[in-house]
């Protein structure tokens, strides 16, 4: 029976997939979306790699029991060890990491820069990505925030806690880009596009790469080609769950500009 109707599934640490969520609302607005956040354990980026493979695949046996058709690994830390949860899903994954490094290899640039949490950062995932792509050119430079995914998932919409997000935006980029002198910057941490407006103010010249837009366009390519998409002509649905609290999600899903909420609902968490 075809898997057409079937719900694409989203998973992250917390919120930062809502900036994945709406770019496939905005490509495929007729797809059902599942989407998990885990916001008993975020950040996961200051977690061992054991544990982050535990708690990736709790989450993508709760994607299995639902039947998704497609997985996106909307968090760019599990996108790091995805080879390790892989097995846990018996649909195609499609994750953040290498959606941005096949961004990036579309671009005539030399330097680029890469923001990420400190798991991301310490794996040396990004530049292993990026350079196997394009082996004789470009320079990759990281750098492991330790508390920015934190400070965007409990902030947004608050103007101190924003002053806080640009506080450490300064301390975390301005390296790269007014001294290193970065040409463009991968947002190697879904939550970060989020706050794409503040990273636009504080650094006007900067180009930005947001690998959601990247996986969108990877997952329509694939319902496609695999004749999969959902052509009902009724707009689709979003249920999300979360190991955190509901109702910060569901204030955060406003925020974001998602559509088509239909639930938040409540899940409980591993225990690590
Ligand atoms: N949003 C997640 C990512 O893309 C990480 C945030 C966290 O540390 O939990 O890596």
């Amino acid at each position: 029976m075809s898997r057409r109707n079937n719900p694409v599934g989203i998973l992250d640490s917390g919120i930062g997939g809502f900036s994945v969520v709406k770019q496939v609302q905005h490509l495929l607005p007729e797809e059902d979306i599942i989407y998990f956040g885990d916001g008993a354990h975020i950040p996961y980026g200051n977690h061992s790699e054991q544990i982050i493979v535990a708690m990736a695949r709790y989450m993508f046996e709760f994607m299995e029991r639902r039947q998704v058709k497609a997985l996106l690994v909307a968090c760019n830390t599990i996108s790091c060890v995805v080879d390790q949860c892989r097995d846990a899903v018996s649909c195609p994954t499609i994750n953040a990491v290498q959606a941005g490094a096949d961004a990036v290899s579309g671009l005539n640039v030399e330097k680029v820069g890469v923001i990420s949490t400190v798991f991301t950062h310490n794996s040396r995932c990004y530049p292993q990505r990026i350079q196997e792509k394009n082996p004789q050119k470009m320079v990759v430079l990281s750098c492991g925030c330790p508390d920015l995914a934190r400070l965007v998932e409990h902030n947004l919409g608050n103007p101190e806690g924003m002053a806080e997000v640009e506080e450490n935006l300064h301390k975390e980029l301005d390296h790269m880009v007014l001294v290193d002198r970065i040409q463009c910057c991968v947002l190697g941490c879904t939550h970060y596009p989020l706050v794409m407006d503040s990273i636009r103010k504080l650094y006007p010249d900067l180009s930005l790469i947001d690998p959601a837009q990247q996986m969108a366009l990877e997952l329509k390519g694939y319902l496609e080609r695999e004749k999969l998409e959902r052509n009902s002509g009724v707009p689709g649905r979003l249920s999300i769950y979360t190991t955190g609290d509901v109702a910060e999600y569901a204030l955060r899903a406003q925020q974001t500009g998602l559509e088509r909420v239909e639930v938040v609902t409540p899940y409980p968490a591993m225990e690590i």
